[in-house]
């Protein structure tokens, strides 16, 4: 039995099983998810998804359903793939087209609100039912008195829910955070979303974050083996976090202050600064980039001008969420 996490064009995520020789159109249907189809037999593209980890039968089809360029790269028709492993599959549309309904909130407890540094809240949740997600996706946290904010998971799955949310003067959050929030308070999330996920592949990993971006990125490494640089840009020295995790999974880190300390050792300017010395000549590499979208944009520029291929360029961008 493979579990397969399906992620939505609208960021919606749905977790099934598939049993050996069956196809993953199959197993959704089996349950409750209709995925789009047409001729089942490998021939229209309907069906025409990307697998971004496992490894699978593709069965048959015809190249002009699924060129071997678009194969290659991870393309797969649905009705004739057949799940070796587990694995995650992106959908090219949202719940919507196939009429089914957004995933219901769970109740969780607040365990701990810390402020970890002068613009940083760490906000620890224990959700009532486990709550299964990918390193990189994130949830949809509402509060008491109404409105409601995306938070990337900064923790790996498995236990309590962390997440580092910048502290922003008069925002609904922030000031949540910065005031009533106490430890025992109960709210409700959405989750897991998103498209923000760790590829499996050979190439080494290279991450860029700009503040509170680091957050998803940590969750992605703890666990995670293999070579892996880490460009983290802040403001100040007391905006950065996470420095023991990342020392934990011994990942090249390299740090950027716009505005730093007297004595500052690392970078001084952007993150982005960093990006040329650590790619290497061949521009193997798999980014991942998370952060605001001045960063993501300057950044995915740089690396694309560098020669890396935009489908290696894997991004979340943290907009206003209201
Ligand atoms: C997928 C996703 C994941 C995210 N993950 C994180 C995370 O892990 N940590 C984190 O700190 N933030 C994250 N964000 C941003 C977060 O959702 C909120 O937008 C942010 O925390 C502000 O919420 P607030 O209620 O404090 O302020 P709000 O009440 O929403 O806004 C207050 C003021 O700040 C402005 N503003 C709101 N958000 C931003 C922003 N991101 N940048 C600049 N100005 C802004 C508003 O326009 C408004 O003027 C994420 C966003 C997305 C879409
Ligand atoms: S439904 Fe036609 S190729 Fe899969």
């Amino acid at each position: 039995m493979a579990t397969l996490t399906l992620i939505f064009a609208d960021d919606a995520v749905r977790r099934i099983e598939a049993e050996p020789f069956e196809t993953v159109h199959q197993a959704a249907q089996r349950q409750g998810i209709d995925i789009l189809t047409d001729c089942r037999e490998g021939a229209c593209a309907t069906c025409k998804a990307r697998c971004s980890t496992g490894d699978y039968l593709p069965g048959d089809y015809s190249d002009e359903a699924l060129p071997d360029d678009e194969a290659a790269a991870g393309g797969v028709l649905l009705c004739q793939t057949v799940m070796l492993s587990d694995g995650v599959v992106e959908l090219p549309y949202g719940l919507e087209a196939l009429d089914l309904p957004p995933a219901a909130p769970v109740a969780a407890e607040v365990v701990a609100v810390d402020r970890v540094a002068a613009s940083l809240h760490r906000l620890v949740l224990r959700p009532e039912a486990p709550i299964d997600y990918l390193a990189g996706q994130y949830a949809r946290i509402e509060l008491a008195d109404g409105g409601a904010r995306a938070y990337s998971f900064a923790s790996p799955p498995g236990g309590d829910l962390e997440f580092y949310v910048r502290h922003l003067e008069g925002g609904l959050m922030s000031e949540w955070l910065a005031g009533p929030a106490r430890a025992g308070d109960r709210l409700r999330l959405t989750a897991p979303l998103g498209q923000f996920h760790l590829r499996a592949g050979p190439r080494p990993v290279l991450m860029v974050a700009g503040g509170t971006g680091l957050a998803p990125l940590l969750a992605m490494l703890d666990g995670r083996v293999g070579p892996a640089t880490v460009l983290v840009g802040a403001r100040r020295r007391d905006d950065l976090f996470g420095e023991d995790i990342l020392a934990r999974t011994g990942a090249e880190v390299r740090l950027a202050l716009e505005d730093p300390p007297p004595g500052w050792r690392g970078h001084t300017g952007r993150v982005t600064d960093l990006i040329a010395d650590a790619l290497s000549p061949s521009g193997e590499v798999e980014a991942y980039l998370c952060g605001p979208p001045a960063m993501i944009d300057a950044a995915r520029a740089d690396l694309v001008a560098r020669g890396v291929p935009e489908a290696r360029i894997h991004a979340e961008r943290f907009l206003p969420s209201a």
